[in-house]
């Protein structure tokens, strides 16, 4: 695990983005892992600026968003259909045929979750997965208490997920969907290599129970402590809990001439 600490959340975004940009510059076929929220925003637009002005090309690309909203239409803007297109895929050359979402609209949940979890097979798995994290430890949408081996599925989110996505509802708690499809913790762990983005003080807690506290089903992304290529990219906020924040940065700063461009 490595744990990279910037000043705030713009240039830990922006080394986020050179990180995705080398992987699509070394595979452009490469399959993404996305994810939506406020966390990623500065990410994605540096990604259209890299687009735009280094042509960086994703017309070979892949894509596929971690999670969706139970009985939202895609043109909802609430939707996490509607977030990528609009901050993202409108802006860049993705093939929207490559572009996979899961179906809050599905009249069949149980069999549209089999089959995403087979679509991801068959593209070859997920190369790099980029995740948030919610105040109380979840990634995706699995809730404390998800099972490390979960695959793609419905949850009932909890109250204090509802609370805090009421900002894009209004404020407005009764416009949050309860439920939802996310990717299970088993189908995140599978990706080959995996960007936690963390920013502001309200993570501080799950952040650093994630990183230095047990390895635990009621802090979902604490089980990122038993992936091989997982890269914490946070800010000094979020960071505040950390017992080993000085020992974080000491490494980062001796890291070895060829791994520096980070
Ligand atoms: P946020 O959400 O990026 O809007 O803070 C992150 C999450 O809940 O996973």
């Amino acid at each position: 695990m490595e744990v990279i600490i910037s000043q705030d959340a713009k240039s830990a975004s922006d080394k986020a983005a050179r990180y995705i940009a080398d992987v699509i510059t070394r595979k452009p076929d490469c399959v993404l892992g996305l994810a939506t929220g406020s966390t990623p925003l500065h990410l994605y637009n540096r990604l259209v600026q890299m687009h735009k002005n280094d042509g960086l090309d994703f017309s070979k690309v892949t894509t596929f968003n971690l999670d969706e909203y139970l009985g939202l239409k895609p043109e909802d803007p609430q939707s996490y259909h509607y977030f990528m297109f609009e901050n993202l895929f409108s802006k860049i050359n993705i093939d929207p045929r490559n572009v996979n979402i899961p179906d809050g609209m599905t009249d069949n949940v149980m069999t549209f979750c089999n089959y995403y979890e087979r679509k991801i097979r068959e593209s070859g798995g997920i190369d790099l997965q980029i995740l948030g994290i919610g105040t109380d430890g979840h990634i995706g949408f699995n809730e404390p208490t998800s099972s490390f081996a979960s695959r793609t599925r419905i949850k009932t989110l909890t109250r204090e997920t509802i609370q805090s996505n009421a900002r894009f509802f209004g404020n407005d708690e009764s416009k949050v969907p309860q439920h939802v499809i996310t990717m299970g913790i088993g189908t995140v762990m599978d990706a080959a290599n995996i960007l936690m983005l963390a920013f502001g003080k309200d993570k501080a807690n799950a952040v650093a129970a994630s990183i230095e506290g047990p390895v635990s089903a009621f802090t979902p992304a604490s089980i990122l402590q038993m992936h091989r290529h997982v890269k914490f990219l946070i800010d000094e906020p979020a960071a505040a809990n950390l017992k080993l924040s000085d020992y974080y940065k000491w490494v980062y700063d001796r890291k070895p001439e060829w791994n520096r461009w980070l």
